[in-house]
């Protein structure tokens, strides 16, 4: 079915108390509107365009994607006089579809099954919400058939009791709706062109108009405050966390867990507290993530486990790794199988072979460390000169002690061993014992200096 979106977005959200434009507020890390827009995509939409007003450039640049384009609305007189700004965008498409771009969570499903109806006529996504106030009312005649909606403001005490209200997603034959909308008068209580007002015309003009409902009223929640805001964004946390439970995933208590991007997890993933994930995530079989990490696009392979209080960033870690607790592991970090990062060891743009080992109390950049490597406490790569980063290379076998500093570009040698405080800074051969031969003296009778005693 072709078809296309009509986003409304030119809203002030005077209630946010914001410079942001309302539809920019992040939601799981993301603008409101990147969600519609995410959605429309989801549904193939033909053509996207985007209705804003106040912000305008602020929108364009935080929102792209296929078939995006953006109409102004200067002023802002009511929906129908936003859906009569997109006019001159729509394409030859018989379906176009009305979304609020502050209405995040609409799912796709919900929308194909208006798309669907809306072959026949008009077809209008409504909910019956604890409390219809301020909403527009659906009305409906004796034969239940939609015949109008009346906003809160024009109802009069009998409609406002109608507890069935319009959530403001239609979808409508384009054609139709390119008749209509100058029809539309402002002789309302708000002085404004309603969109609403197109299903009146509907009727008159004998067009099928179908009120569709929300399966769970929740998902046509709109953003107007940020306690609402607060609210949605619980609501998606709580959406992602079934879905992970219905995936197998085991989630150590599904109220705490953030996912502000894609989290994709194998079999049998355990997931401790306060994980929060960001971007595009994938947990291969049986990782385990401990409590309070983030990880940000990372892809962790099986039988890994994160232990708590990790932070990674842009890495690629192997199958069976142990990382952490209190690991930090960096963007362009490529960790192969078998390796353990322990605590306070930071890893960054390098790439550790299979089995090699930090444990604790390092940092390891611009490196390339090979296989059976182990890196001792206080070990760092001293990669930067003040102007430019160079690499360190530390072949396979090579057994690092404590407290050393390699300073780059420098390469150690498979098999050698680099002794406890060395500070390596030419290239090593293989095998052997690097250090740097230094004394050490004892000072009998030394004395420590000494407080002066306290007067009394
Ligand atoms: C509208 C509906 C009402 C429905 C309610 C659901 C009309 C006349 N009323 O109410 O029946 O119950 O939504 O929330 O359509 N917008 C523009 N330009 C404008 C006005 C609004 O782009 O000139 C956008 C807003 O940014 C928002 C959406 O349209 O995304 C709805 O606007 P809002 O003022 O929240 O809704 P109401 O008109 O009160
Ligand atoms: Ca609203």
């Amino acid at each position: 079915m072709r078809f296309q979106v009509v986003i409304l977005a030119a809203g002030k959200g005077k209630r946010m108390n914001s410079e942001l434009p309302k539809v920019l507020h992040p939601l799981a890390g993301r603008p409101l509107l990147a969600h519609v827009i995410a959605t429309a995509h989801e549904l193939a939409a033909e053509r996207i365009c985007i209705v804003h007003g106040h912000g305008g450039e602020q929108v364009r640049k935080a929102v792209s994607g296929d078939n995006l384009v953006f109409a102004l609305q200067e002023p802002q007189l009511g929906t129908g006089h936003a859906v009569q700004q997109a006019l001159p965008q729509l394409t030859a498409a018989p379906l176009t579809l009305v979304l609020y771009g502050d209405v995040p969570l609409v799912r796709a499903d919900t929308l194909r099954g208006l798309l669907e109806v809306a072959g026949k006529g008009v077809a209008i996504l409504t909910a019956v919400p604890e409390d219809p106030a301020g909403y527009g009312r659906i009305l409906r005649n004796k034969a239940k058939r939609v015949t109008g909606i009346v906003e809160q403001k024009d109802a009069t005490a009998a409609q406002r009791k109608i507890r069935e209200i319009n959530t403001g997603i239609m979808a409508l034959p384009t054609a139709k709706l390119k008749q209509w909308l100058p029809k539309l008068r402002n002789k309302n209580a708000q002085g404004e062109y309603y969109l609403t007002d197109v299903v009146a015309l509907a009727v008159k003009d004998r067009i099928p108009v179908i009120g569709v409902k929300a399966a769970d009223a929740d998902e046509t929640e709109g953003v107007n405050s940020r306690v609402q805001l607060a609210q949605l964004e619980r609501l998606y946390r709580q959406r992602q966390a079934t879905r992970l439970l219905e995936a197998g995933v085991t989630l150590t208590d599904p109220a705490r867990i953030d996912v502000r991007g894609t989290l994709a997890c194998g079999r049998d993933v355990a997931i401790d507290v306060n994980a929060v994930f960001e971007g595009a995530v994938e947990l291969a079989d049986g990782v385990s993530v401990g409590a309070h990490c983030v990880l940000k696009d990372v892809a962790i392979g099986p039988g890994t486990r994160i232990e708590p209080f990790c932070h990674l960033d842009g890495a690629r870690i192997g199958a069976g790794c142990r990382i952490g607790p209190y690991a930090r592991i960096r963007p362009g970090a490529t960790l192969a199988a078998d390796v353990h990062i322990g605590n306070f060891v930071e890893v960054k743009a390098s790439d550790i072979g299979e089995g090699s080992k930090a444990n604790h109390l390092a940092y390891v950049g611009d490196s390339t460390v090979g296989r059976n490597v182990n890196i001792g406490a206080g070990t760092i790569t001293c990669n930067y000169d003040g102007v430019n980063k160079h690499r360190t290379v530390i072949e396979d076998d090579v057994h690092i002690g404590s407290d050393v500093q390699l300073v780059a570009p420098v390469r150690v040698a498979r098999g050698a061993t680099v002794g406890a405080g060395t500070t390596v800074w030419k290239d090593t051969p293989p095998g052997g014992l690097v250090l740097n031969p230094k004394d050490q003296q004892h000072r009998a009778g030394w004395q420590r200096p000494r407080k002066a005693p306290k007067k009394t």
